[in-house]
């Protein structure tokens, strides 16, 4: 199988790069190809002819969507719509990457890949209408949500947790916003797994479990052997550019389908900090 990933040198794409054997793949990154570029984007595909794409390039800055919302559809939704073009005339299938942050967070069960978007913010919105504008252009894609990404080889709550810990006494971290961390090798193993089985329509992957970036925070320190104070405050207390669901927590329901089963978020981190050692 002959493999194209946009979003090579992301978080996820590095995982992917690492993680993909057996399979032809090809790595890309901005500055390869700019998905903004229809007519680069055709070329480029064009020449490489995969059987599968993966689209995991993104402007992922939540906050800085919310204050250059061009940008954030221009790169998060027309750019994909470019690629779902080239891969239609190539007759490749399409993963595309999307995000928890389509929903509203009013729910407080775990959100099912049919239960409606409703984005709150800019990079949400770009997120949701990519989503129906590559259902349009390509109704047999395969759309992978996932939230709270961290790995190494990038900036991720995890790292910045750490980093802040071991130069502080005390961190305030928010306790009212609940979802689903996921590790990027996880997530790149259930991708594979996913093009394996020729997945097609809404999936949501995550790791298993869930908490808010408190509980996450607390068990970053724990697990990192630190004795910094971690507080629970609430969003009001930490504003930020861009509003976020309080429950973003995704069934593993559409994942279960393909047989597929991801490890606890507990597991996940413990395999995260063995792996930042290394
Ligand atoms: N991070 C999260 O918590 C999270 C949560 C839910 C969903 N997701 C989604 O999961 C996917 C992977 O996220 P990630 O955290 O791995 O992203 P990331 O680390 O921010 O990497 C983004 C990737 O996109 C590429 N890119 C950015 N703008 C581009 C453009 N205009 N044209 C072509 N490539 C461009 C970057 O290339 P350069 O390195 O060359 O800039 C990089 O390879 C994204 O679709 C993201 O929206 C992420």
């Amino acid at each position: 199988m002959k493999v194209t990933v946009f979003g090579a040198s992301g978080l996820l794409g590095k995982a992917l790069m690492r993680e993909w054997s057996g399979d032809e793949i090809v790595g890309l990154s901005s500055r390869d190809v700019d998905v903004r570029d229809a007519d680069r984007v055709r070329a480029v595909v064009e020449s490489a002819r995969p059987d599968w794409i993966v689209l995991a390039a993104a402007y992922t800055n939540v906050d800085d969507c919310q204050s250059h919302p061009d940008l954030a559809f221009a790169v998060n939704r027309d750019g994909p719509v470019n690629v779902a073009q080239a891969a239609k005339h190539v007759g490749a299938k399409l993963l595309f990457l999307s995000s928890d942050y389509v929903f509203d967070g009013n729910k407080t069960s775990p959100y099912e890949a049919g239960d409606a978007r409703n984005p709150q913010s800019v990079y949400g919105r770009s997120k949701a209408e990519a989503e129906v504008r590559l259902l349009e252009v390509l109704p047999e894609c395969c759309i992978a949500r996932t939230s709270w990404l961290f790995g190494t080889g990038g900036k991720c709550f995890p790292d910045t947790i750490l980093k802040a810990a071991s130069s502080r006494p005390a961190l305030d971290v928010v306790n009212d916003q609940r979802g689903c961390p996921t590790y990027s090798v996880d997530l790149a193993r259930a991708i594979i797994g996913l093009c394996g089985n020729r997945a097609s329509g809404i999936v949501h992957v995550t790791n298993a479990g869930d908490c808010s970036w408190f509980e996450f925070a607390r068990e970053i320190v724990k697990d990192a052997g630190l004795s910094t104070e971690v507080r629970p405050v609430s969003s009001q207390q930490m504003a930020r550019p861009a509003p976020r669901p309080a429950y973003s927590v995704l069934s593993p329901k559409s994942l279960l389908q393909y047989g597929i089963a991801m490890p606890m978020w507990k597991d996940a981190l413990l395999r995260y900090l063995q792996e930042r050692q290394n």
